[in-house]
């Protein structure tokens, strides 16, 4: 064995990952006691780092579960309300809000995406208008307002980049105005963070935060969700077209780099856990504030290992959260966000 006659600096590319052999090194010493174990625990997990995704029904009073997500059910806006009012006593920083629009006001156009009264932006208005302090993010995408399910407008079978994109932008406004802190689209257009950003800046919205699904792959683990928001069924083929395709990596990097340069504050990789190794990459090379999302499937498969009994679901749970932290992320979009801040407290 050879001892460096000085040692490189933390984090230094020459660092040697460990110095020395046993029995001079025994690494079970440092994890006897569960006081030592915490003294050299490398990353943590608080409630800090959560972004809670909610969905949101006509009505009031209402609250309907999710079949295939087990502990989740959807929301009218005044529990919508109630939800954001524990979020905030949890001391969860921010939350998500989806909707579950009516069949009837799904059309090719998805005009009800830019109703300033539609469920999201009422639901947003009604956080706001109660004082509740935690931070509203909007996805921006046409998914849960188009008749066929798709995140952009469909002509003669082809997804429309360009004209999907003006929607956005006007989607974007509408729900600025409503009161949306964070704007998170999720549609994979190309070109519409620079576009939302610059009519943002024309409205004079210029404190309005993007967090961009800069890398979002075309990924079976959504089926949940759109259940959820009542797109699953509508769906017509796949994403594939739009989304990334699971085998790529190095693209990943490509459309984050274009984001940031358009205007992005921040960066969502979709989904999580499976897509650990793009949190890692995206969060080393450009170190910009980068959420993972531990998506509908992700949430799906826990529950139902744990239902069985063949998972502790706590601990799983927290173990997979933790999970996204070590990888570089700064936060996680997660359902499990209210019982995860109750277990961290
Ligand atoms: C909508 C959207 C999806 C997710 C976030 N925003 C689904 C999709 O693109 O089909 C995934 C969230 C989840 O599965 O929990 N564009």
């Amino acid at each position: 064995m050879t001892i460096p006659k000085s040692f490189p600096a933390r984090g230094a590319a020459s660092a040697p990952s460990a110095v020395g052999s046993y029995p001079a090194v025994r690494m079970r010493r440092n994890r006897r006691a569960d006081w030592s174990r915490r003294l050299v625990s490398e990353h943590t997990l608080s409630a800090d780092d959560l972004i809670w995704p909610l969905f949101v029904i006509e009505g009031e009073r209402r609250h309907e579960p999710v079949a295939s997500m087990p502990g989740v059910e959807r929301l009218s806006v005044d529990l919508i309300v109630e939800a954001a009012r524990e979020a905030e006593g949890l001391g969860i920083p921010a939350i998500a809000l989806f909707p579950n629009t009516d069949p009837k006001l799904r059309t090719d156009d998805a005009r009800e995406a830019v109703n300033p009264d539609n469920l999201v932006c009422r639901a947003t208005r009604a956080v706001k208008k109660a004082g509740v302090d935690v931070g509203i993010v909007l996805d921006v995408a046409l998914d849960p307002y188009t008749s066929h399910g798709h995140d952009g407008l469909l002509v003669d079978g082809e997804i429309r980049n360009d004209e999907t994109v003006a929607v956005l932008v006007r989607q974007s406004l509408v729900q600025v105005e409503a009161g949306a802190d964070i704007l998170a689209p999720s549609d994979m257009m190309d070109g519409r963070i620079g576009a939302i950003r610059r009519a943002l800046e024309d409205a004079g919205h210029t404190g309005t935060q993007i967090m961009s699904y800069a890398a979002k792959y075309a990924s079976a683990f959504y089926g949940p969700f759109r259940d959820a928001v009542g797109s699953g069924g509508l769906l017509k083929g796949d994403k594939r077209t739009y989304q990334m395709d699971p085998a790529n990596s190095d693209e990943a990097l490509r459309e984050v780099a274009l984001d940031l340069a358009e205007g992005a504050d921040m960066l969502i990789v979709n989904p999580g856990l499976p897509y650990l190794d793009i949190v890692r990459r995206v969060s080393e090379t450009f170190r910009v504030p980068t959420f993972a999302y531990q998506v509908s499937g992700e949430y799906a498969m826990l529950m139902a290992a744990a239902d069985k009994g063949w998972l502790d679901a706590d601990n799983a749970i927290l173990e997979s959260l933790l999970a996204f932290k070590r990888a570089g992320a700064s936060g996680v979009f997660t359902y499990f966000a209210p019982h995860a801040a109750k277990l961290l407290r």
